[in-house]
Parts: structure tokens; C-alpha cells; sequence
């Protein structure tokens, strides 16, 4: 065994302490706009949230706590992860939960990725897949789309011994489209066994199409896939941030032995238990974003506008060219009227916006504004 002399005693370091590789390449991510300045009225569609407000029974599962929270809540989150099991038929002891479906994605790439490692995702993929690789020196590396669908074929053309996971959004964000469970089948049987292929099913309760699955099927058929799921969107609870992934034994094994032992706060557990219990909250919230999808999707193409098709409770809309006319300028434009929405230069698609769905209210708001753009009325 060497034994290290005190630093004293050697020469002066050459350089301030430095963070790992990767780390410095990391763009921070920047969050959906929040402040409309000089506008009364603020409509904020920018960060995918359920507008109608949590369950009135979760806020008050939360208001409850309030005399409790000198204690440490239950570090296991038992009571949240039985109703979690209950409504979604799925053993408990296979659920961890955690500070939002972020916690547990950057969890499972700090355990099974490393240095020089490639994780593997779809072009237009969520962008915290390249920021959790790149945090642990990890390689990201990008399938191509076809029509701003995820390909499997390309993704399965860039796995290579360096492979370690494969995140996938079903549906994915930003472009709402999602991988039907047979394509989901077909990517996972192309896999080799060693590649963690996360399933990242965060609008997952959104989804009405009778071929979609959220992972459910893939986790319980193989020892290799995790489905990631969140109370960010139909839940409505993204402020208090609470996510759960289910997963292979041996993974729940991984990630309780690395996350924090209190991970989730006490008011989040009884928020949670409460969430999941009012079940009429969520069919509404669903029937809500599939009804508005819908009219917005009609309004906008009305306008000349491309909009994609989406299952989940945003839309993708295309703006032409032309200074005055495009993205950013509609993005400017809606702004001036209090209405956030979300650039998408980031994701490398600047003709874009992606346009939250919200109540009615909000909705007509955003086909009158944009109605007015388009006809040139400022
Ligand atoms: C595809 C996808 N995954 C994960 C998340 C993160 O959600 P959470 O609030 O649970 O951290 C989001 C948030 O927008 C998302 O769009």
C-alpha cells in the first residue's frame, strides 16, 4: 500500500480542482418560460404541466402534513409505492420512487453508465438523455428520426460494444409521436442483454391508442428494461416533484442502494397517495388534453400551420420561413399576449414550437393570438 504524504509536504498543485470529463460540456437545461413582464394575464404552456391544478384531494393531502414535517418521511415511500402498485397492478416492491422521473433517469445512468461509455437515444429525444450521459463522461449518442418519428432501425444500427443504455420517451417530447408496442418489442429483441433500455413513459397516461404500451409488458418479459413514469404531467404535482420507475429486482436493487435515503419529501408521499387515489381527476385531465389536442391540431392547420400528430398533452407545430412569420417570431408574438410557449432551437428544430394543451380558456387564446399572427395583425 503506498501512503500518501500530506499535501503540505509536496508541491503546490497545478490547478484548481476539476469537475470529470464531460461535465464542462454540459449546456445547462433551460426550463419552459415562466414570466410574461408588463402582461396582466399570463397563460404558461411552455413545460408540458396539467394546467387544471392538482386534485383538490392531493392538495389537501399536502396541506395535512404541514404539522409533521420536523420528521424524516418514510425513506422507503411504502404507502405511495402500494397505491402506486394498486392502480397500475404492479408488485411494490419492484416500484422506487424519486425527486421526479429526472432523479431516477440520471440514477440509472450513474449506475450503469461510466466513462467513454455510449448511451444511446433518438434524435429529437428528450434533452436530459445527452445531459445525464455527458454528466457521467458517458458518449451521447443520436439515432436519426424519420418524419420526427423514432426510428428503430437506426437506433439499433448505432449500438456497439460501447452501448450501455438506451433512453427512449414513449411518447416522446418534443415531438409527441409515439413507438407502438410491436416496434417496441422489435427494438428490445435487437438489443444485446447487456444494454439497459429505459422506457421513459412520462405522458403515458395520456395515451388512448390500443397499440401502445408503457413498458409494463417489456419490464416483466426480460431483465434488462426499466419504465420510468412521473406525477409532473397528468398528475399535476410537477412542483413537488415525484417520479417512479419499475423495474428488474436486480435494478431496484442498484438504484435503493445509490438514491438519497429520503429522497422523496414527506408532503410528496401523501400528495402522491392522494394523486393516484382520485382517479376521476385523471380520466378528466385526459379527456380534457385529447379534446383540446384535437381542436387545436384542427384551428392551427387551418392557419397553414403544420402540426404534428401527438398523443400526449402538447403539440409540435411547424411555422413557415420568412423573418416576421416563423417560429421565433410567433414565439416573441405570444409572448407580447402572455402566452408561454416553448422554443425549440435547443432541440435542433428552431421552425418549431411546441404548444402545451391546456383548458379551453387557454386554448382559444392561443388559436386567436396565432390566428392574428398569421394575418399579419400585431
Ligand atoms: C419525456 C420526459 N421525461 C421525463 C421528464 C421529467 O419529468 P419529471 O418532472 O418527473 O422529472 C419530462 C419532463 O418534461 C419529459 O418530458
Amino acid at each position: 500500500m503506498t501512503t500518501l504524504s500530506p499535501i503540505a509536504e509536496t508541491a503546490t498543485p497545478a490547478s484548481a480542482p476539476e469537475p470529470k470529463p464531460g461535465i464542462l460540456e454540459i449546456a445547462p437545461y433551460v426550463g419552459g418560460d415562466h414570466k410574461a413582464p408588463g402582461v396582466n394575464r399570463v397563460f404558461r404552456l411552455a413545460s408540458n404541466e396539467n394546467t387544471a391544478g392538482p386534485s383538490p384531494k392531493a392538495r389537501a393531502a399536502y396541506a395535512a402534513t404541514a404539522g409533521e414535517i420536523h420528521r424524516y418521511p418514510d425513506g422507503h415511500s411504502e404507502r405511495l409505492r402500494q397505491a402506486i402498485g394498486r392502480v397500475n397492478g404492479l408488485d411494490p416492491a419492484r416500484i422506487v420512487c424519486g425527486a421526479g422521473s429526472d432523479e431516477l433517469l440520471q440514477l440509472l445512468t450513474k449506475c450503469y453508465a461510466g466513462i467513454g461509455d455510449e448511451i444511446l437515444y433518438s434524435q429529437y429525444g428528450f434533452m436530459m438523455y445527452p445531459i445525464a450521459a455527458k454528466s457521467v463522461g458517458a458518449i451521447p449518442v443520436a439515432a436519426p428520426e424519420t418524419g420526427l418519428k423514432t426510428d428503430v432501425d437506426a437506433l439499433l444500427a448505432r449500438v456497439t460494444e460501447r452501448t450501455r443504455i438506451l433512453f427512449l420517451a414513449n411518447p416522446n417530447n418534443p415531438t409527441g409521436s409515439y413507438l407502438p408496442q410491436d416496434e417496441m418489442r422489435r427494438l428490445h429483441a435487437g438489443l444485446p442483454r447487456n444494454v439497459l433500455l429505459v422506457l421513459d413513459s412520462a405522458y403515458a397516461e395520456y395515451v388512448e391508442e390500443a397499440d401502445y404500451d408503457a413498458g409494463v409488458e417489456l419490464v416483466d418479459a426480460a431483465d434488462n428494461v426499466v419504465m420510468t413514469r412521473t406525477f409532473s404531467k397528468i398528475y399535476a404535482l410537477a412542483g413537488l416533484r415525484l417520479g417512479w420507475l419499475y423495474g428488474p429486482p436486480a435494478v431496484v436493487d442498484v438504484i435503493n442502494r445509490v438514491r438519497g435515503p429520503f429522497n422523496v419529501t414527506l408532503a410528496t408521499q401523501e400528495a402522491g397517495v392522494a394523486a393516484m387515489e382520485d382517479e376521476a381527476f385523471v380520466a378528466t385531465s385526459r379527456e380534457t388534453a385529447t379534446r383540446w389536442r384535437s381542436w387545436l391540431g384542427d384551428e392551427l392547420a387551418r392557419l397553414g400551420l403544420t402540426v404534428y400528430p401527438s398523443v400526449a398533452n402538447f403539440v409540435l407545430v411547424r411555422f413557415p420561413d420568412g423573418a416576421g412569420r416563423d417560429a421565433a417570431a410567433a414565439l416573441a408574438f405570444l409572448k407580447q399576449r402572455g402566452i408561454l410557449v416553448r422554443g425549440m432551437a435547443g432541440y435542433g428544430l428552431p421552425e418549431c414550437l411546441r404548444i402545451g394543451i391546456g383548458l379551453e380558456e387557454e386554448m382559444r387564446a392561443v388559436q386567436s393570438a396565432l390566428a392574428d399572427f398569421v394575418g399579419g395583425q400585431g
